[in-house]
């Protein structure tokens, strides 16, 4: 598709020929699998001021943690456990975090003969390298807006290019990469929708989650609006017609939003899922956006998410 056609296609009155091309897409390409993935989200200490953020740096109003090393491998062996085949490792993007560390709960974690996936924030290309050793197999780093002066508007501590660099080198070095972006920050147009999509076709992403903004109370967005759901599950169904092939995550904001609209996010393109498996004494310090916090029962919780699947006539993996 070109942009003006995804342009034209976002702004239709009625979208459903489009969900059901990408839904006929996604049975052909991944049958009606979903793979649920654990996220473990084992720091909160982050080097950035992300406007949009509930943990930049800014952000006085939460205490901040790291789990310990055996807190990680507990909680990921807690998780294969319970059935999950891919653990999510995600952080605030943190400079003085102990790579070494990391490097020897990534080892320890691959023992159980799972996929890793870091998100950790923007690396060099030597410290992404050291992780691949160690065994990660994907790494995640959303570019959040192709729009390069709202980019900019948003983040006082980085910039666009090394972000795109930084996302080159994870596919370079044979992760899998996984990118997407926020539908509804401020500023932003359907326009430049069109070319976050594009982006994502062009890295080739394998693959990608596009979700909502919320907006956070601590953050100098705390008086803008939340995101569209449903331009954020159009945005999803065009980007399964632009890569076939890749995974598509149903974003956990979407379902903060309205669970309703989560579960239909799995037939407009998505085949993943994510559930939170941090540790009660830590998620709610993990805030990305305001969301509620249940109390963590892996092996339920689990089965709820399992359950949630097949009510959306899909299978569980
Ligand atoms: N609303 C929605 N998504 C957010 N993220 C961060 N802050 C928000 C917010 N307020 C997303 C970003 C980031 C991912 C970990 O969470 O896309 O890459």
């Amino acid at each position: 598709m070109k942009k003006s056609e995804i342009v034209a296609a976002l702004n239709e009155k009625d979208f459903s020929h489009f969900y059901e091309k990408a839904d006929l897409i996604r049975y052909r390409e991944k049958g009606d699998y979903v793979f649920i993935r654990a996220i473990i989200e084992f720091s909160n200490y982050c080097s950035r001021r992300c406007a949009y953020c509930g943990i930049n740096a800014d952000n006085k109003n939460i205490s901040r943690y790291r789990m310990t090393a055996s807190e990680i491998t507990d909680t990921a062996e807690a998780a294969v456990k319970a059935g999950y085949k891919t653990i999510v490792l995600q952080s605030g993007e943190n400079h003085k975090e102990d790579k070494k560390e990391l490097g020897r709960i990534i080892r320890a974690i691959k023992k159980n003969q799972v996929a890793v996936t870091l998100s950790i924030g923007e690396l060099s290309y030597n410290d992404l390298s050291y992780f691949k050793e160690c065994g990660a197999d994907r790494y995640l780093l959303k570019h959040e807006t192709s729009d390069t002066d709202l980019y900019r508007s948003l983040h006082p501590d980085g910039n666009f290019e090394e972000r795109i660099k930084c996302l080159r080198n994870i596919k370079k070095l044979g992760f899998e990469a996984g990118g997407g972006f926020m539908v509804g920050l401020p500023g932003q147009t359907i326009e430049s929708i069109a070319d976050d999509l594009l982006l994502l076709k062009e890295l080739q992403c394998d693959m990608a989650g596009i979700g909502p903004f919320i907006p956070h109370p601590d953050t100098p967005l705390s008086e803008s609006g939340s995101g569209s759901t449903e331009l954020s599950k159009r945005a999803m169904a065009i980007a399964r017609i632009l890569l076939p092939k890749a995974n598509l995550t149903v974003t956990t904001a979407l379902g903060i939003l309205d669970p309703k609209e989560r579960d239909s996010a799995f037939h407009c393109g998505a085949n993943v899922i994510m559930k939170k498996i941090t540790p009660d004494e830590y998620k709610e310090d993990y805030c990305i956006y305001p969301a509620r916090f249940d109390r963590t029962d892996i092996i339920k919780d689990r089965r709820e998410i399992e359950r949630i699947v097949v009510q959306t006539g899909r299978r569980p993996i």
